[in-house]
C-alpha cells in the first residue's frame, strides 16, 4: 500500500495511542467520543482500509455487509469480539484482530475486588457511610462472612481464569474449575485446582462463582433460570466476562428471592442499561464495565491494535488473528 491506509477509529483511545496512529496512517479518530449509531458505522465499513471498533459497537451482518472493497481487516480494540458477527465477517473475507494478553491482569485484579467486595458488604458499607448513617463501630453491625478457606468455582480456565485463581488462592481459596479442556498437569498442580467436567455439578457445591467464558451462542445464557436454581442459598455470583453468559433476569429474581446470596456484576447483557430489579438490591455490586479500565492497559490494547494493523499493511499476517480467513 503506497498511500497511507484509511483507519477509522470508533471511540476515543488514550493519546498516546491517538499519536501513534497519526503518525502511521490516515487515522479518523473520534475525539469527542460519541459513539457511532448504526448508520454511521455502515458509512465507515463503506470507506475504511481498516475498522477499529470496540465492545460498544455493534458490529453486525448488516453493517459488515457495507463493507467496501478496500476494506480487509477489523482490529478490534479489546480481546471480547462478540459484538462482531465473526460469520459475516469470515464470508466476507475480512481478518478480525483483537488484544489478548495485556488485559489479563488488570480484569483479575478487578475480579479479585468484585469476590472480596460482595461477601464483605463493601458497598453497602460505603452506602451507609456517605449517607450519613454510620452509628460507629458495633460487635454485630454490617456483618459479612469469610473469603478465606471458601470455595470458588471458575467457569472458563483460560488467561485471565487461570490469573485470578492465582490471586484467589493468595487469599486461601480453594480453586475449582469447569473448562471445555483440562488444564495441564503442572498448572492444576500449582493452583491445587479441582477439575469438574459437569458444570451442573460443580456449581451445586460452590461458595462464590465467578464467569471467565468468551460470550459466543454456546454460552449465551450459560447461566440459565435452572442452572442459577442449582447454587446454594450462600453462593455469590461474579461477572467480568460478559453479561449475556448470564440469563440477566432470572439472576435479578434469584437475588431478589434470596435463592443466592449476592453478586458482583462488571458487565451487563444490554449495556449501559441495567435490569433495574439489580439497581433495587443492596447485595449486588455493581461496576461499569471496568474491568480493564487502566491507563496502563489501554494503551497495551492500543499498542497491540497498532501492532496488528502494522503487521497487516507491511504484507504480514497479523499476530492476533480471531478470524484469518484472507491468509
Ligand atoms: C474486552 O477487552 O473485551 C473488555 O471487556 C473491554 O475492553
Amino acid at each position: 500500500m503506497a498511500q497511507k491506509p484509511k483507519v477509522i477509529v470508533t471511540r476515543k483511545l488514550p493519546d498516546a495511542v491517538e499519536t501513534r496512529m497519526m503518525e502511521l496512517f490516515d487515522a479518523q479518530l473520534n475525539l469527542d467520543d460519541q459513539p457511532f449509531s448504526q448508520d454511521e458505522l455502515g458509512i465507515a465499513f463503506e470507506t475504511a482500509d481498516v475498522m477499529v471498533p470496540t465492545v460498544s459497537d455493534n458490529v453486525d451482518a448488516e453493517v459488515i455487509g457495507h463493507a467496501g472493497p478496500n476494506l480487509k481487516l477489523i482490529a478490534n480494540f479489546g480481546v471480547g469480539v462478540n459484538h462482531i458477527d465473526l460469520d459475516a465477517a469470515s464470508d466476507k473475507g475480512l481478518i478480525v484482530t483483537n488484544t489478548p494478553d495485556v488485559l489479563t491482569e488488570d480484569t483479575a485484579d478487578l475480579t479479585m475486588a468484585l469476590i472480596l467486595m460482595g461477601p464483605r458488604r463493601m458497598s453497602e458499607g460505603e452506602r451507609m457511610l456517605r449517607g450519613g448513617g454510620w452509628p460507629g463501630w458495633a460487635p454485630t453491625q454490617h456483618l459479612g462472612h469469610r473469603i478465606n478457606g471458601k470455595r470458588l468455582g471458575i467457569i472458563g480456565m483460560g488467561r485471565i481464569g487461570t490469573a485470578l485463581a492465582r490471586r484467589a488462592r493468595g487469599f486461601g481459596l480453594a480453586v475449582h474449575y469447569h473448562n471445555r479442556h483440562r488444564v495441564g498437569d503442572e498448572l492444576e498442580a500449582e493452583l491445587e485446582a479441582t477439575y469438574w467436567e459437569n458444570l451442573d455439578q460443580m456449581i451445586g457445591h460452590m461458595d462464590i462463582l465467578s464467569v471467565h467464558c468468551p460470550l459466543t451462542p454456546e454460552t449465551h445464557h450459560l447461566l440459565s433460570a435452572e442452572r442459577l436454581a442449582r447454587l446454594p442459598p450462600h453462593c455469590f455470583i461474579v461477572n467480568a466476562s460478559r453479561g449475556g453468559i448470564i440469563d440477566e433476569g432470572a439472576l435479578a429474581d434469584a437475588l431478589n428471592q434470596g435463592a443466592i446470596a449476592g453478586a458482583g456484576l462488571d458487565v451487563f447483557e444490554n449495556e449501559p442499561a441495567i435490569h433495574p430489579a439489580l439497581l433495587e438490591l443492596e447485595n449486588v455490586v455493581l461496576l461499569p464495565h471496568l474491568g480493564s479500565a487502566t491507563l496502563e492497559g489501554r494503551i497495551d490494547m492500543g499498542e497491540k491494535v497498532i501492532v496488528n494493523v502494522k503487521a497487516f499493511i507491511d504484507g504480514h499476517k497479523p499476530p492476533d488473528r480471531v478470524l484469518s480467513s484472507l491468509i
